[in-house]
C-alpha cells in the first residue's frame, strides 16, 4: 500500500466511528504529522446541529491537543458520488496547520480521488500573520 492509500484506508476506518444520527452521512478523516504519526477523526453530530463537528476538524483538533503542530497530508472520505469536498470551516482550520506543499486526498467510497493543496481549496485565506496589524489598534 502506498502512503496515500494507507492514509485513505485510515480515513475509511475512522468513518465507521461517525456519530451521525441526524444526517446519517458519515465522514472519516486522517492526517499525518511530519514525524509520521497518524490522527483520525469522524464527524460528530449534536441535536443542536450547529455545534456538530466535521471529521477533518476532529482529526486536526485531536492532533493539536496531543501536542502536534506540523502535518504533511490529509485524507477525507464519505459516501459521495465525486470526491468529498471539505466545508468552508474545515478549509480555514486546515489552512492554519497545513502548509501549501501538503497533499489533501479528497476521496469517496469508490476511491475516486482528487489531490489538492490548501491554497487551491481556500485561496486568499485569512492567515495568522494578518492579525499582526491588529496590534496597532487602540
Ligand atoms: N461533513 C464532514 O464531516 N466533512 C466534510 O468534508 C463534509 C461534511 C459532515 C458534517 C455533517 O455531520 C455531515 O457531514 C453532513 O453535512
Amino acid at each position: 500500500m502506498t502512503n496515500k492509500e494507507n492514509l485513505i484506508a485510515e480515513a475509511k476506518k475512522a468513518r465507521e466511528k461517525a456519530y451521525t444520527p441526524y444526517s446519517k452521512f458519515s465522514v472519516g478523516a486522517a492526517i499525518k504529522t511530519k514525524s509520521g504519526k497518524v490522527y483520525t477523526g469522524c464527524n460528530i453530530e449534536i441535536a443542536a446541529l450547529s455545534v456538530s463537528c466535521c471529521a477533518e476538524r476532529v482529526a486536526i483538533f485531536r492532533a493539536i491537543a496531543d501536542g502536534e503542530r506540523d502535518f504533511s497530508e490529509l485524507a477525507v472520505t464519505g459516501d459521495t458520488s465525486k470526491p468529498i469536498s471539505p466545508c468552508g470551516s474545515c478549509r480555514q482550520v486546515m489552512s492554519e496547520f497545513f502548509d501549501t506543499s501538503a497533499n489533501m486526498y479528497l476521496t469517496n467510497l469508490n476511491h475516486d480521488t482528487k489531490t489538492m493543496k490548501i491554497n487551491e481549496l481556500l485561496p486568499f485565506s485569512f492567515q495568522p500573520e494578518d492579525l499582526v496589524n491588529g496590534e496597532n489598534d487602540e
